[in-house]
C-alpha cells in the first residue's frame, strides 16, 4: 500500500489531486459520475458576494492542445453557496475549498468573513488572478504590493487557512508568490490561464465576446510546470501545481518540479473521470516503484 496522503501543515489530505475551480462547478455536478470523497480535494467555482452573470458570449474558444475562456467568473454568489451548496458539500470526507473572488480588497474580506461562519470549508483559494474581469487582463496577482495588501486584508478576516492562486501574466511569479507569503498565505496555488487572443479569420472578429481570455489545457504545462519550479524553489509555504494536468504522469511530473498537491483543470471538461484515473494512476506507477511514501517524490528533480 502507498501512503498517498499529502501533509500540506494547515490541511491534510487523502491524496495530492484535487479538481480545480472554474472546471468542476460546485461539486454537486460531478456527484453523478463518480464518489467525491475519492478526492483529495475539490475548488468550488469562484464566489463574489453578490451572483454575477459573467463576461458576454461567446465564452470559450478551443485553441491546438487548449482551450480558452473568457467567463468572467459568473456565480452564485456567496450566500446561495453557503444556503444551498455548502450544507450538501459539508458531509463530503474530501476537503472542500471555495474560490474567493472580489471587485475590490473589501468584497475579497467580505466573502472569506461570510464563508468562514458557515462549517464545511477545509480552507479558501484567493482568486486574485482571474484575466477575464479587469480592462486588459488585469488582475492584483500581477503587482506584489496589490497581492500583500489584498491577502493581508482576507487574513485578517477570516482564520480558515489561505491559498492565494497566482497568475502566470507576470515577468517574475516568484516575487507575487514570496508577497503572499508575506501577508500570511499558507500556501500558492500555480498557475491560472495564460492571457490569449483568438481570431475568427473571416470576420476579423475576436472570437470571444470579451475579446481576450485565459489559455488552459496541455499547451501550458511545459510553462506552469517551470513556474512551479521556480516557486517551489522559493518560498516555504507549500505550492499547489496546476496547468495542462491531463494524466498521472503530468500531476507527477508537478510534484517532482515542486508542488505537494495539483489541481486538474480543463481536463475535467475532456474526461469527467479525469481525477479518479489520474488518483489510480499515480497510485500503480507508486506501487511499481516501490514508493512507499507519495510525498517522497516533491521537489526530487534531479539536475
Ligand atoms: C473565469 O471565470 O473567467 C475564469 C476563472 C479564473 O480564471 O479564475
Amino acid at each position: 500500500m502507498v501512503d498517498l496522503s499529502v501533509d500540506l501543515g494547515f490541511l491534510k489530505l487523502k491524496n495530492p489531486v484535487m479538481a480545480a475551480s472554474g472546471t468542476f462547478g460546485y461539486g454537486l455536478e460531478f456527484q453523478p459520475l463518480y464518489n467525491l470523497n475519492l478526492l483529495g480535494g475539490l475548488v468550488v467555482k469562484g464566489l463574489y458576494f453578490k451572483p454575477r452573470e459573467g463576461n458576454p458570449p461567446p465564452r470559450l474558444a478551443e485553441s491546438p492542445c487548449g482551450l480558452i475562456n473568457s467567463i468572467g467568473l459568473q456565480g452564485i454568489g456567496v450566500e446561495a453557496f453557503c444556503r444551498e451548496i455548502l450544507p450538501w458539500l459539508a458531509d463530503l470526507t474530501t476537503a472542500v475549498i471555495a474560490n474567493v473572488c472580489g471587485e475590490e480588497e473589501g468584497e475579497y474580506a467580505r466573502v472569506a468573513e461570510y464563508l468562514s461562519r458557515h462549517p464545511g470549508l477545509a480552507a479558501l483559494e484567493l482568486n486574485i488572478s482571474c484575466p477575464n474581469v479587469r480592462e486588459g487582463g488585469k488582475c492584483p496577482a500581477q503587482d506584489p504590493e496589490a497581492t500583500y495588501r489584498t491577502v493581508k486584508r482576507v487574513r485578517q478576516a477570516s482564520s480558515l487557512p489561505l491559498i492565494t492562486k497566482l497568475s502566470p501574466n507576470v515577468t517574475d511569479i516568484t516575487a507575487v508568490a514570496l508577497a503572499a507569503q508575506e501577508a500570511g498565505s499558507q500556501a500558492v496555488s500555480l498557475v491560472n490561464t495564460f492571457l490569449a487572443l483568438a481570431i475568427d479569420l473571416e470576420s476579423r472578429k475576436p472570437k470571444l465576446g470579451n475579446v481576450l481570455g485565459g489559455l488552459s489545457g496541455p499547451a501550458i504545462k511545459p510553462l506552469a510546470m517551470r513556474m512551479v519550479f521556480e516557486v517551489a524553489r522559493k518560498v516555504k509555504i507549500p505550492v499547489i501545481g496546476l496547468g495542462g494536468i491531463f494524466n498521472y504522469q503530468d500531476a507527477l511530473e508537478f510534484m517532482v518540479a515542486g508542488a505537494s498537491a495539483v489541481q486538474v483543470g480543463t481536463a475535467n471538461f475532456v474526461n469527467p473521470q479525469a481525477c479518479p484515473e489520474i488518483i489510480k494512476g499515480i497510485e500503480d506507477w507508486a506501487e511499481s516503484q516501490g514508493i512507499k511514501r507519495l510525498s517522497e517524490i516533491v521537489g526530487s528533480l534531479k539536475f
